[in-house]
């Protein structure tokens, strides 16, 4: 689909850093000339190196001091000293960094400088909504927005290099890295991957305030079997280049600096240890040519994987296309002995080397070591006030409303609100996961946003009602990373007693519950999608009381709600939605802003259904429509007997305190040929009683093929604002591009044939036209 500028959104929000916010940024520094006179430096400097040198660039080290100690009188010192690190990352802070670069240009024979790297994974200090709820915006204004401010700060700060953005599809909500993605499309993916590429590197990479990105975790990382992190991947190539690939290639095409490999194994061959992967797509066939990353000890990780000792799976890598080796030290340790041993060529770290520090060059650290990190331009830049009124627009845009039964939310700014839940009173949970550049103590937890915003119309009490889990253990292991829940020891009777008492006095009740921060993200799959039953019970009780409930959902992944849905009245789903996320959700609560978020990934009834995703084949016994819409269960058809075809939440809903109508569909032409292009309309009307925004969605589905196509697959999308009682024609036009895939040859190319054109509110609710189009 070709783009349609997102303008009606930016409405919506409020309209900083205007002048940036260019849709592509021009590279227009990278001409024939910068080229060569790159290629010069690199190969003069290269040419002074010694072969220790050379392998001390591949070496990045993790700091891990990123709050005490100081690496420059470490070990890691000491490398630095003897040109033996080529980077660093978890060490925060200008000085900080600037004291460890002194170390590396002033002490090491070549003086080359170090390239500083951190997961500035959804924002740095100022912390936006996890990747999936940021993706749940469909705003890609804003996403590019979040991914600047996070370039400034942490830039400000002295990160030259993020580890984001991490584009693994995934249909796995065991997975706990859903989370850190952009959910289960390949082209909301790829359109999210390219605008946080552009944010994060805009349009010069020496500038001060811009820093390198990396796209992760390549490949697959998002499909491991029974969403187990870091279990094995197994996929047909047909699947990978289709559903898997694009958001990563989308990435390489917006010219992404570096590339980060997975820890999965891909057709048998651990990815870091891949060359198919590494190179052969990665530079071969994408043109890639930056430098590529091991993830954190990826390589060493390779020996449990089975293929060899240290000194084996490090040349592995090596000749894969992996430059540089992230905290394992494999090629520190065992290159040069491989070298003599034939067992890697010169060529080959030559070339890795090269990359690195090409990519320092791109940076502008070889004309200034300390381009990133000014202490006094941080102290403005790192969680300013603009920024955070930035971060706190994005998180109430990312917000999604599941459910508004008997109109209960909008909020009414009177009364008495009891506000219940574990994370009610908790701001240490609030970022969500991946937030290693956050201050915790700054996010404003749902009861101070309430409180803050509406307490003089409102009275708002409070209460826990229930611990996150019943299981001390378990909410232990989900307090990782000292995001605490503040577990309530007193016995769950007393605990429910006092959140029953506080919602008898009250007018409504806003329930939070959900997830704690670190029930996702790395390392926390669960084999259980559903909230956990100690909240579930709270629920349950609450609802006797009557009164009405608007709960609050806190999630990292798409969970299985169908056992708490009818209860509330109202579900608001707010991710983990950042520092600002008591304001953001109080925005939203009290109708302030009216949400827009539309689900970037399925939720299931049941965890039985999984995966369950909205792009998925016909197969050759489909259940009828019709069968498939009442769940009625049909024998030698695909479907199962104790459980419907249809998800919870279909990919792409979101309700708005408002109604859209659409009508008129139609399209420009149903007989089109070859390259000509189409336009598809709908009229989307503001039918309700709120200004609002909607995500109007074309799908399209490719009804014949030389290999079976999905039942239909999102083209484009366009989030529009309407005020109360207006009317939009939205206008989206379809080149063949649009209808391209990779057949069974691996060919991309479309095929000539009967189209059925679709235009909707979520992937479930469309309009269709067909269309023929031939070659
Ligand atoms: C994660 C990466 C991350 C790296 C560095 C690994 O455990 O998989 O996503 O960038 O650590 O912190």
């Amino acid at each position: 689909m070709k783009k349609i500028v997102l303008v009606a959104a930016m409405a919506l929000s409020t309209c900083f850093l205007a002048q940036e916010m260019v849709t592509k940024p021009v590279q227009s520094y990278q001409t024939v000339q910068y080229n060569a006179k790159k290629k010069a430096f690199v190969d003069a400097l290269l040419a002074k190196m010694t072969l220790d040198e050379k392998i001390g660039q591949l070496n990045l080290p993790s700091a891990g001091d990123f709050t005490t100690g100081q690496a420059q009188n470490s070990d890691i010192g000491k490398k630095i000293e003897n040109g033996l690190v080529g980077g660093l990352f978890n060490i925060k802070g200008a000085e900080k960094i600037r004291a460890v670069q002194k170390v590396a240009v002033e002490k090491s024979r070549l003086k080359i400088p170090l390239i500083f790297g951190m997961d500035v994974i959804h924002g740095y200090e100022t912390n936006f909504p996890i990747p999936l709820g940021l993706a749940a915006s469909w705003d890609m204004n804003l996403i590019q927005q979040s991914a600047r401010v996070a370039a400034r700060e942490a830039s400000s700060d002295g990160i030259s290099w993020t580890f984001s953005p991490m584009t693994d599809i995934s249909r796995e909500p065991r997975w706990g890295r859903i989370s850190e993605g952009s959910g289960e499309d390949p082209y909301l993916g790829s359109e999210i991957a390219k605008h946080m590429v552009y944010g994060y590197q805009g349009k010069d990479l020496s500038l001060s305030n811009t820093i390198m990105a990396c796209v992760k975790h390549f490949a697959l990382y998002g499909a491991g079997e029974g969403g187990m992190d870091y279990n094995t991947v197994d996929m047909g190539r047909v699947r990978m280049f289709n559903e898997y690939f694009p958001p990563y290639k989308a990435a390489v095409d917006a010219g992404v600096g570096t590339v980060m490999a997975s820890f999965n194994e891909v057709e048998g061959i651990p990815a870091t240890g891949n060359r198919w992967l590494q190179t052969e797509i990665l530079r071969e066939k994408w043109g890639f040519n930056g430098f590529v990353v091991s993830d954190y000890t990826g390589i060493n990780e390779m020996i449990d994987h089975g293929m060899g000792d240290l000194q084996q799976v490090s040349a592995l890598s090596l000749k894969a296309g992996i430059d540089m080796d992230m905290v394992g030290e494999g090629f520190l340790k065992t290159l040069k002995k491989s070298l003599a041993e034939g067992k890697v060529t010169q060529a080959e770290i030559d070339q890795a080397t090269k990359r690195v520090l090409e990519a320092k060059y791109d940076l502008g650290l070889f004309e200034d070591p300390y381009r990133y990190g000014d202490v006094k331009l941080a102290a403005k830049e790192v969680n300013s006030l603009e920024n955070r009124n930035i971060a706190r627009n994005t998180a109430a845009q990312s917000m999604v409303l599941l459910k508004n039964e008997n109109n209960v939310l909008p909020l009414k700014k009177s009364g008495t609100v009891a506000v219940i839940g574990p994370l009610v009173n908790n701001s240490l949970n609030m970022a969500g996961t991946w937030s290693v550049g956050a201050k915790h103590a700054n996010a404003i937890s749902l009861m101070k946003g309430l409180q803050d915003n509406f307490g003089k119309e409102v009275k708002f009490i409070s209460a826990k009602g229930a611990n996150i889990d019943y299981s001390e253990k378990l909410e232990s292991i989900y307090a990782a990373h000292g995001k605490l829940t503040d577990r309530d020891n007193r016995p769950k009777e007393v605990i429910l007693k006092e959140a029953l008492d506080v919602a008898n006095k009250a007018d409504v009740i806003v329930l939070a519950i959900g997830e704690s921060a670190e029930m996702s993200g790395e390392s926390s799959s669960r084999s259980e999608i559903t909230i956990p039953q100690s909240q579930v019970d709270l629920l349950n009780e609450l609802k006797k009381t009557g009164k009405p409930i608007a709960m609050v959902l806190f999630t990292g992944r798409p969970l299985a709600l169908t056992n708490v849905k009818d209860l509330p009245e109202a579900i608001l789903n707010v991710w983990f939605a950042g520092t600002e996320a008591g304001n953001a959700i109080s925005d939203v609560l009290f109708g302030k802003i009216n949400p827009s978020g539309k689900l970037p990934v399925t939720f299931p009834r049941s965890l039985g259904q999984v995966p369950i995703y909205y792009n998925h084949k016909n197969t050759g016994r489909p259940l009828s429509a019709e069968k498939t819409a009442k769940c009625e269960y049909d024998r030698f058809r695909a479907n199962y007997m104790d459980e419907c075809n249809t998800p919870l939440y279909p990919f792409g809903y979101g309700l708005s305190y408002t109604n859209f109508t659409y009508s008129d569909m139609s399209v420009s032409n149903t007989n089109p040929k070859g390259n000509q292009s189409i336009q598809a309309s709908v009229t989307v009307k503001n039918s309700g009683n709120y200004d609002g925004a909607e995500v109007v969605q074309l799908y399209i589905r490719d009804m014949v093929g030389s290999i079976t196509r999905p039942v239909k697959e999102l083209k484009g999308f366009e989030k529009v604002f309407l005020k109360k009682g207006e009317s939009k024609k939205i206008t989206f036009t379809i080149t063949p591009e649009d209808l391209k895939f990779y057949n069974n040859a691996l060919k991309y190319d479309w095929e000539e044939g009967e189209f059925d054109v679709m235009i909707g509110t979520n992937s479930a609710d469309v309009q269709h036209t067909k269309i023929y189009w031939s070659k």
